[in-house]
């Protein structure tokens, strides 16, 4: 069994950026900037986005966040939306999610400009990427895609189960898994809360993606021996003997499932690293103008 080291992976990544604004500064180009809007205190946001803007500083890109009470009108945080539009120093920009009930996150994600889209979340940019057109995609998704291909791991022709249809991570990710590059080219399925005998799909999987949200899902039993196994999951458990007050834990029973596969990665220090990696170098692609 192979460690997928997310956290290793992600630092790669990010050293390759961090020489290429290196290069851009030194030639007197637009220095990358990435801003984040970020609405109420809910924990994991908060530390989602001060991890992005540390991110920014240590490869060399300007950031800006902008902060909101909950309390913040659906008008306002348009308003907002449309002057990070305007602002030609923002080069791309983010609204963390999940935003309070009384906002309409559907409306606010087709606000956002989808060439300053770095998230990749406009449906502009979805439709482009199902249709392989050159587009921002997901963070998530497209670290894990980095994931596989760092590691080479074979996709063609696999199996590939993707266990949730989220516009974040599940529906993505299985779009670009059944897409004919690499990785990709695999058989996909779909399965999600309504899947009847979700076990016996995952039991025929080469590849299992679990972006479910709900720790430990994925069992021994329900693996096949020598999969690829990529958890997306990090919900935060209550874990009195830490500082924090909790820990993270993923979609799979790693300790049980872990002897059975070919590749696996942890959580933490596995997928989560390289979402930041990811839409860090999606920043840069809009700054360079890559994507349009
Ligand atoms: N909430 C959970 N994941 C993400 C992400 O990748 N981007 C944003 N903006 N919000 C999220």
């Amino acid at each position: 069994m192979t460690l997928l080291d997310g956290k290793k992976t992600s630092e790669a990544i990010q050293n390759e950026i961090a020489a290429e604004v290196a290069d851009i500064k030194a030639k007197g180009g637009k220095v990358p900037h990435l801003a984040a809007i970020l609405v109420g205190n809910d924990g994991g946001s908060v530390t989602y986005v001060n991890n992005k803007v540390l991110a920014c500083e240590r490869v060399g890109f300007e950031s800006s966040l902008f902060r909101y009470e909950d309390t913040i009108t659906e008008v306002e945080l348009l308003n907002k939306i449309g002057e990070l539009n305007e602002d030609p120093a923002i080069d791309g920009f983010i609204v963390q999610l999940p935003l309070p009930k009384h906002i309409d996150a559907e409306k606010v994600l087709e606000a956002v400009n989808p060439m300053k889209d770095v998230d990749g979340f406009h449906p502009t940019n979805v439709g482009r990427m199902v249709a392989g057109l050159p587009a921002y995609l997901p963070a998530t998704p497209a670290g894990i895609l980095q994931l596989l291909e760092r590691y080479q791991i074979e996709t063609s022709g696999k199996h590939c189960v993707v266990i949730g249809r989220s516009n974040i991570v599940g529906s993505p990710m299985s779009i670009l898994m059944a897409k004919s590059a690499y990785p990709g080219n695999c058989t996909v399925t779909v399965c999600h809360s309504r899947t009847v005998d979700l076990p016996s799909y995952t039991r025929q999987a080469d590849i299992v993606i679990a972006a479910i949200g709900k720790p430990e899902f994925v069992t021994a039993d329900m693996v096949k021996e020598g999969a690829v196994v990529i958890d997306v999951g990090t919900t935060r458990v209550t874990d009195e003997s830490r500082k924090s007050g909790f820990r993270l834990k993923g979609d799979v029973n790693f300790e049980e499932v872990a002897p059975k596969c070919s590749y696996i990665t942890p959580v933490p220090g596995g997928v989560g690293p390289l979402t930041i990696a990811m839409l860090l170098k999606n920043t840069l692609k809009a700054a360079k103008k890559e994507v349009y």
